[in-house]
């Protein structure tokens, strides 16, 4: 299974600004971030990250999407079809997904949940979509869990007028 953390930071790497604010990321961004759901066919995210995007209106993802929280039964799952409330671990979640068919896992975070992943040495591939906004104060793009990592740099390209893209492989 083929994992792609993919994210859309500020260049100082925070995810989210203070109180869970998301207002740096473009429209054209949510659309890149909508579509990389859909291509993958899934999209895995923290429970915190679920509770933001639904805020936002943007909940859920047109694909299966998966909500990690240690307490799944708490949620009232109004998606049946689409999303699943689950307290697997991540490389459980992975095997699930393998056995549903799906060669591809895409993570969207947050910051905890892509610290779980990394941590134990899930993740393949690293997209991030720089935003041209600096905030100091927020989540940062891996939370809560000490780790590092090689990174090997595949591209870095400007993908629209405001937004750069940097791809890097995990080297394991
Ligand atoms: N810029 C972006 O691309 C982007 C993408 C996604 C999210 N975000 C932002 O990121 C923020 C949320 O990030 P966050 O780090 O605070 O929270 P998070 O990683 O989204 O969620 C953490 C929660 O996930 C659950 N969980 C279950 N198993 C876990 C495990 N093995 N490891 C870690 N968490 C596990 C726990 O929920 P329970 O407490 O229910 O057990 C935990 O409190 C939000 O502001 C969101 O808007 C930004």
């Amino acid at each position: 299974m083929e994992v792609r953390l993919y994210s859309v930071v500020t260049p100082n790497g925070l995810i989210a600004g203070k109180g869970d604010d998301l207002s740096f990321i473009t429209e054209t961004e949510w659309q890149g971030m909508l579509k990389e759901a859909y291509d993958a066919g899934n999209c895995i995210m923290g429970r915190r990250a679920y509770e933001a995007l639904l805020k936002k209106g943007k909940f859920p993802f047109n694909c299966l999407n998966i909500v990690l929280t240690k307490s799944p039964k708490k949620f009232k799952n109004k998606w049946p079809d689409k999303v699943i409330f689950t307290n697997k671990s991540p490389r459980a979640i992975l095997n699930m997904l393998s056995s549903k068919g799906f060669q591809k896992a895409l993570l969207i975070g947050g910051g905890h949940v892509n610290a779980s992943f990394a941590k134990q040495k899930l993740i393949d591939e690293i997209v991030l979509d720089l935003e041209p906004r600096l905030i100091t104060s927020g989540i940062r793009l891996f939370e809560g869990k000490e780790f590092g990592a090689k990174l090997k740099l595949i591209d870095a390209r400007r993908v629209s007028p405001e937004e750069a893209r940097i791809i890097y492989k995990v080297e394991k």
